[in-house]
């Protein structure tokens, strides 16, 4: 029996219940048995949750780019590592087999250091999906920087907030880039970003577009020349298993976005070993991931755990509607794509499109689906079942956050019989449970409550970048001796799983994590507003759709209300980016307030999904009147 690679329902259960039995002894095998280590650990797990503190493999010292590349050279040196599929279908895609990311890596490895880039020091990547992106993140964990990649749709304010609040001394950036029929100003964004970033000495310029762009003296280069000049060996930097690997953002309900901190060691095993079993991986699949690699979907499956298993994972540049809506189709027929893992909104968007996208392409080469970010609802996940994987391939809808790192809840195909709409069963190492408001764990089956996690697992961020309490508080607090992940679910009859959603003010729109608190900030910043309040509402492609509900100042304001949400979801596209914007905007004159002066957002929540008919006891409330005033003007 192999643990690393489980091939049916009884060898996952017989391995589940290894994991739990034994977590060290169950980690330690797999770590043995799978990866390339400088040096073994003293311990596998040391850990106190009240802390909260966790350190896997101590002791052990490595490089994941040894791993993700280095190990792989002897029998794979030739087979393709990255397929880079371009925006433009016309292009022509790119092959890079693991010898040439080994000189790619090496070089970009070379050129970080000739810059000053040091072990521990932090880069900001801020690049488009092209090879760059992926090359800069392992030239990065080659020197043992800490990369933190910011999401190319984000603005130049979220973009410079990032940069500061984890001190990144280089920005790694493109002269723009393509999305769909659009091109983006990328270095304009890093530019405006940069007149707030004072500690930024350098900003590497990767050439996509050719377009016209300013450099400035002394801080800007471009990257080519430089690469091109560098050596294409690279000693890899010797880590600890704790040291940091990266810092990924990501929002919370209050406050700023919180740096999330992952680790090396644990990171590479809990990610390899998951990318392994949940896409049941083989030595010549062709894997594509369709998310972006500033998002954690993109660092975990299609960067470090994909090349931790030798694999050839695609890096596709484009959107699922260019130049039309069969653009995801024609991929997989193109390069024979064995596992495609994509997010439920981009299935509701396909879905409402011809049948005839799909079905002039040959899809037989796929074996296994994927689905991640948010609830993929049962229409959904029929249509990607009988029309894209033709009722012939396992569907693993996959439950995870940026904080923990890698897949947490999943079927393993051909081993767990699926479910729509179930996550189904936790993977090995994974200890769930349902927790009810008052602390206590729901026990059995057939409960629902505040799921967490009891027992620490490899790949779980181990910090907030600067601010540990935050991170103690925010995930350790709520259940004692738990991480809180913020979300509900239920456990039927038979311990599947099922997410419910977020139960706190975190919305996911099209898969992405929003927290109200910056949105809220952003439009109070406007002028004429005096107070604002966001609650998602249900919508068929986004999943959920932002609604807004805002005060104006009594200044007398004359503008079109039109005018004014234009206006509102300008500043947040300054503010946040694109992604944040409102679908509805309401003009009320207050919000319902409870007497310590905490907006209800429940009531605000079920106003907006239309579902007045309960809203529950509001004449405790400061201020009940209002609540009539909102519903009679509800959009
Ligand atoms: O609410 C859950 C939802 O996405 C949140 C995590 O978002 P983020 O950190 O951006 O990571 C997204 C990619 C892993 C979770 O708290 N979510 C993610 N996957 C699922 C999901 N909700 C339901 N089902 C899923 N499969």
């Amino acid at each position: 029996m192999s643990n690393y690679h489980i091939k049916n329902l009884e060898e996952y259960f017989q391995v589940y219940r290894k994991s739990v039995r034994d977590p060290e002894n169950f980690w330690e095998e797999i770590a043995e048995e799978n990866f390339m280590w400088r040096k073994r650990w003293d311990k596998v797990l040391e850990y106190d949750l009240s802390k909260p503190e966790v350190s896997w493999y101590k002791g052990a010292k490595l490089n994941i780019t040894e791993n993700c590349i280095d190990r792989h050279l002897y029998a794979r040196g030739n087979k393709t590592a990255i397929i880079f599929e371009p925006n433009n279908p016309s292009e022509e895609a790119e092959h890079i087999t693991y010898n040439q990311l080994h000189d790619r890596v090496c070089r970009f490895a070379n050129v970080l250091l000739d810059h000053g880039v040091k072990k521990g020091d932090r880069v900001c990547i801020y690049l488009p999906m092209i090879p760059e992106l992926a090359v800069s993140l392992l030239a990065c964990a080659r020197i043992g920087a800490i990369h933190s990649v910011v999401f190319a749709g984000f603005s130049s304010t979220a973009l410079h907030t990032r940069i500061n609040d984890s001190d990144c001394k280089m920005v790694i950036t493109s002269d723009g880039s393509y999305r769909g029929g659009k091109t983006i100003d990328l270095k304009g964004i890093v530019d405006e970003a940069m007149n707030s970033c004072p500690n930024v000495k350098t900003v590497l310029v990767a050439k996509r577009m050719n377009s016209e762009i300013t450099m400035k003296e002394g801080r800007d280069k471009w990257l080519q020349p430089l690469l091109d000049e560098a050596s294409n060996q690279c000693a890899p930097e010797i880590m600890d298993a704790e040291d940091p690997l990266f810092i990924l953002y990501t929002s919370g309900s209050t406050g700023k976005p919180k740096g999330m901190v992952h680790t090396t060691a644990g990171y590479m095993v809990f990610t390899a070993y998951t990318f392994k079993n949940v896409f049941q991986y083989r030595e010549n699949d062709v894997y594509w991931c369709t998310a972006d690699i500033g998002w954690v979907t993109g660092h975990s499956y299609i960067v470090y755990g994909p090349l931790a298993n030798g694999a050839t994972t695609v890096l596709f540049e484009g959107v699922p509607s260019y130049p039309d809506f069969g653009r995801f189709w024609q991929v997989i027929e193109k390069h024979k794509i064995n596992q495609f893992y994509t997010a439920p909104t981009a299935i509701r968007a396909l879905a409402k499109e011809r049948l005839d996208f799909s079905a002039n392409y040959d899809l037989s080469s796929l074996k296994i689906l994927g689905s991640v970010g948010e609830p993929i609802n049962e229409e959904a996940w029929h249509w990607y079942n009988d029309n894209i994987g033709k009722k012939n391939c396992p569907i693993v809808d996959t439950w995870w956050q940026t904080e923990t790192g890698g897949i947490m809840i999943s079927p393993i195909p051909y081993s767990t019989p699926t479910i729509p709409t179930y996550a189904t069963l936790p993977l090995p190492g994974i200890q769930p449970a349902l927790m009810d408001e008052n602390g206590d764990e729901l026990k059995g089956n057939l409960v629902s409550g505040r799921l967490c996690i009891k027992f620490p697992w490899p790949g779980m961020a181990r910090t907030i970048w600067n601010n540990h309490e935050r991170y103690r508080e925010t995930y350790f607090s709520t259940f004692k001796n738990n991480y809180f992940s913020g979300d509900g679910a239920l456990r039927d009859s038979t311990g599947y799983y099922r997410i419910t959603g977020r139960v706190d003010d975190v919305i996911i729109v099209s898969g992405h994590n929003l927290g109200t608190a910056p949105i809220e900030d952003a439009i109070n910043e406007h002028p004429a507003v005096a107070e604002s309040a966001i609650v998602g509402f249900p919508h068929d492609v986004k999943g959920n759709a932002l609604y807004g509900f805002v005060i104006l100042k009594e200044t007398g304001e004359t503008r079109l209300h039109e005018n004014l949400r234009k206006e509102i979801n300008q500043i947040i596209t300054e503010h946040i980016g694109p992604i944040a914007k409102l679908d509805k905007i309401q003009f009320t004159t207050g919000l319902p307030k409870t007497r310590s002066g905490k907006i209800m957002r429940r009531i605000l929540r079920k106003i907006a999904e239309k579902d007045t008919n309960n809203l529950g006891d509001i004449s405790t409330l400061l201020n009940p009147e209002v609540v009539q005033e909102i519903m009679d003007g509800a959009i």
